[in-house]
């Protein structure tokens, strides 16, 4: 089956190209020079090539910058979306997507599960929640997966930078007011993968949006902790920082973040027999890996 997979250079996009070659799919693993989504011409130029399946992994996703970066952030994450679908349409072939927590604005009080209003708080948000809609407007068949808090061995995020401020610091502050759960990019990228091997294989396949995360909550901070005792006890860092608890109040940022984001995995177990990912596992197994 042929898979043409954008944003192969990511967090999720760069692990997501190698299990897609590993499970034998014959695999185009595109980066952003190779491809880039927000231009119609650049993305339909890969017609001739006959994807029997495309997957997004590309966005704009600089939560921060998007604030000032409206324009670019909606041009990658509502106009990508969009030109995907168009050559799904051409190709007659269903696209995988993958969306955000951040469509939500974090005031409910127990998991979001898929069927829940949206309501995003900045722009990054907001751009990803359009994108959404071009999905559910299509009539094209589609698979959309909802993540948060993304972490991996390739790209930037939360635990290089923890890792990299343990370094420089005896001591830091992490906000401990928001909470949500950490997600592995391996394991986003071999849920995808098990749902491209469905399709393959011609088994049922169920459209729509779909929540894939970790499956324990915990805060920012929580989550610091955590990375400074795995890396500790991999000899990644010298001595654990000492961490204090702040509020978001005192860390001011750009873009304001949802205080719960946490998504129910529930539905993807149900229909899919995918398991939420375990963080803690694969931080544990992700310290030595960054260690080479
Ligand atoms: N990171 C998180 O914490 C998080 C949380 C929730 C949801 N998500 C979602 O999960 C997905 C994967 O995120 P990630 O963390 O893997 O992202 P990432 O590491 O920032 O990678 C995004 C990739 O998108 C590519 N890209 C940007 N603009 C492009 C364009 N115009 N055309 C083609 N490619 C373009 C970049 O390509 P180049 O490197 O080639 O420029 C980059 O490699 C995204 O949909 C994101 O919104 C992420």
């Amino acid at each position: 089956m042929r898979v043409l997979m954008v944003g192969s250079r990511g967090q999720v996009g760069s692990l997501l190209a190698s299990q897609l070659l590993q499970a034998d799919f014959e695999t185009k693993a595109l980066n952003s020079q190779e491809l880039d989504i927000s231009s119609k011409e650049s993305v339909l130029s890969w017609q001739s090539w006959k994807p029997e399946l495309i997957i997004n992994a590309a966005a704009y996703t600089a939560v921060d910058l998007a604030e000032s970066e409206s324009e670019k952030a909606y041009a990658i994450n509502e106009g990508g979306v969009k030109n995907l679908l168009l050559l799904a349409s051409l190709c007659n072939c269903p696209l995988f997507n993958i969306s955000t927590d951040y469509v939500f604005d974090g005031s409910s009080a127990q998991p979001y599960v898929e069927s829940d209003s949206v309501s995003p708080l900045g722009i990054y948000g907001q751009s990803k929640r359009a994108g959404e809609l071009q999905l559910e407007l299509s009539g094209q068949s589609f698979i959309n997966i909802r993540t948060s808090w993304v972490f991996g061995e390739n790209g930037n995020n939360f635990v290089k930078t923890m890792l990299r401020l343990a370094e420089q610091r005896d001591s830091l502050s992490v906000v401990a007011d928001q909470v949500g759960c950490p997600t592995y990019a391996g394991d986003i990228a071999a849920a995808l993968v098990s749902l491209a091997d469905r399709l393959r294989v011609g088994k049922e396949m169920h459209w729509g949006h779909f929540n894939f995360s970790g499956s324990e909550v915990v805060s920012w901070y929580g989550f610091a902790q955590y990375i400074f005792q795995q890396a500790g006890l991999a000899g990644l860092i010298s001595r654990e920082p000492a961490v204090s608890p702040i509020t978001t109040k005192e860390y001011p940022t750009a873009a304001e973040r949802p205080g719960y984001s946490v998504l129910s995995t529930a539905k993807i177990r149900e229909l899919y027999g995918v398991e939420a990912s375990d963080w803690r596992l694969a931080i544990s197994e992700l310290m030595p890996k960054l260690k080479r």
